[in-house]
C-alpha cells in the first residue's frame, strides 16, 4: 500500500512544538518571539501566502508584524525598512516575500537581512553553512527543511545507499534540498531543464523530489516502484469539472498515476505546502532562542 504523506499533520506537530517553544521563550526572557514579514506590491498569490504566515505567527504566540508596501516602493525605501528591522531587538526573524516587483533588486535586499534574522535561509552565510555541511548553527531554507522532515518520516535520518533525485536547481529550494539529502548520506543527483532524460534519472531514484513549477510533469514511468515522491510544485490548472472558470491546485507530479507505483507520495495540496510555514515558525523560534543565548529547540 502506498503511503500518502500527510503534510498537514506533520506541520501541525511542528506548530505545536513551536508554540510551546515560544511560550518557553517568553517565560525565560519576558519577551515574545518576533517575526516581521514584508510584502511589496499587489500579487494576489503572494498576499495569500503572507497572510497565512502572519496568521500562523500569531497562532504560535509570536509578536507578528506585517509590512505591506506599495508596488512603487524604491530600493532605498525597502533597504531602509530592512535596516530598521535588523536593528529592532524585538524582531528575531525577517522575511521579504519573493518575487519582488521587477524594478527592485531582490538579491541586494535578501543579502541585507542579518544572517541571524534570515529565517528564509537565503543569506549567503546561511546557504554557505549548509553547503559545508553545518546544519547546526545557521538557518535552513523553510521549504527544503520541511520536505526533508517528510523524507525523515519515511526513511529515518540516515539515507545511506539511497539514490535521491532533486528536479530543480533554485537557491530557494533545489540546491538546499540536495545539500540536506547529501548531509543525510543519500547519493544525490540534481536534474533541471537542461538535463537529458529526466525520466531515466527518475527511474533510478529511491527518493524523487520535484520542484520544477510545471503542472503534473513527472509521470508514472519516471517513478521507481516503491520510491518516495515529494512534490514541491504548486500549480493552478483549469478545472471545468468544478464549474465554468474554476481552477484547482496540482503539483509537479501526476499524482493520480504515480500514487499507484510510489511507496510514499506527498499530495498537493496538503503535502509540502503546510510544512513551509511550519518551518518558518520553527526558524523564527530558533533565531529568538539563539539571540537570547539560550539553547535553540530542534524540529
Ligand atoms: N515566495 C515563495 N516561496 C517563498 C519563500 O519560501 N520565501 C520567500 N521569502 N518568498 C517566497
Amino acid at each position: 500500500m502506498t503511503t500518502v504523506i500527510d503534510g498537514k499533520q506533520a506541520a501541525a506537530s511542528v506548530i505545536e512544538a513551536v508554540t510551546s517553544a515560544a511560550a518557553g521563550y517568553e517565560k525565560q526572557t519576558g519577551g515574545k518571539v518576533g517575526l516581521a514579514v514584508v510584502i511589496v506590491g499587489n500579487d494576489p498569490a503572494s498576499h495569500a501566502y503572507v497572510g497565512s504566515k502572519s496568521k500562523m505567527a500569531k497562532q504560535c504566540g509570536f509578536n507578528s508584524v506585517q509590512h505591506t508596501l506599495p508596488e512603487e516602493t524604491t530600493q532605498e525605501e525597502l533597504m531602509a525598512l530592512v535596516a530598521t528591522l535588523n536593528a529592532d531587538a524585538s524582531i528575531h526573524g525577517v522575511l521579504v516575500q519573493l518575487p519582488l516587483p521587477k524594478h527592485l533588486q531582490s538579491d541586494a535586499v535578501i543579502q541585507a537581512i542579518l544572517p541571524e534574522k534570515d529565517v528564509d535561509g537565503l543569506n549567503i552565510l546561511n546557504a554557505g553553512k549548509l553547503a559545508v555541511g553545518d546544519l547546526e548553527t545557521g538557518l535552513i531554507s523553510c521549504t527544503p527543511a520541511g520536505a526533508m522532515l517528510l523524507v525523515r518520516q519515511i526513511h529515518g535520518t540516515d539515507l545511506s545507499g539511497l539514490n535521491a533525485l532533486v528536479i530543480g536547481r533554485s537557491n530557494l529550494f533545489g540546491k538546499p534540498m540536495a545539500q540536506l539529502l547529501l548531509a543525510a548520506n543519500a547519493t544525490v543527483t540534481i536534474g533541471h531543464s537542461r538535463s537529458h532524460d529526466l525520466a531515466s534519472l527518475g527511474r533510478n531514484a529511491d527518493i524523487l523530489v520535484a520542484a520544477v513549477g510545471r503542472a503534473q510533469m513527472v509521470k508514472v514511468d519516471w517513478i521507481k516502484p516503491g520510491a518516495t515522491v515529494i512534490d514541491v510544485g504548486i500549480n493552478r490548472i483549469p478545472a471545468p469539472e468544478k464549474g465554468e472558470g474554476k481552477s484547482r491546485l496540482v503539483g509537479d507530479v501526476a499524482f493520480d498515476e504515480c500514487v499507484a507505483v510510489a511507496g510514499a507520495i506527498s499530495p498537493v495540496p496538503g503535502g509540502v505546502g503546510p510544512m513551509t510555514i511550519a518551518m518558518l515558525m520553527a526558524n523564527t523560534a530558533i533565531a529568538a532562542y539563539r539571540t537570547a543565548g539560550l539553547t535553540a529547540p530542534k524540529f
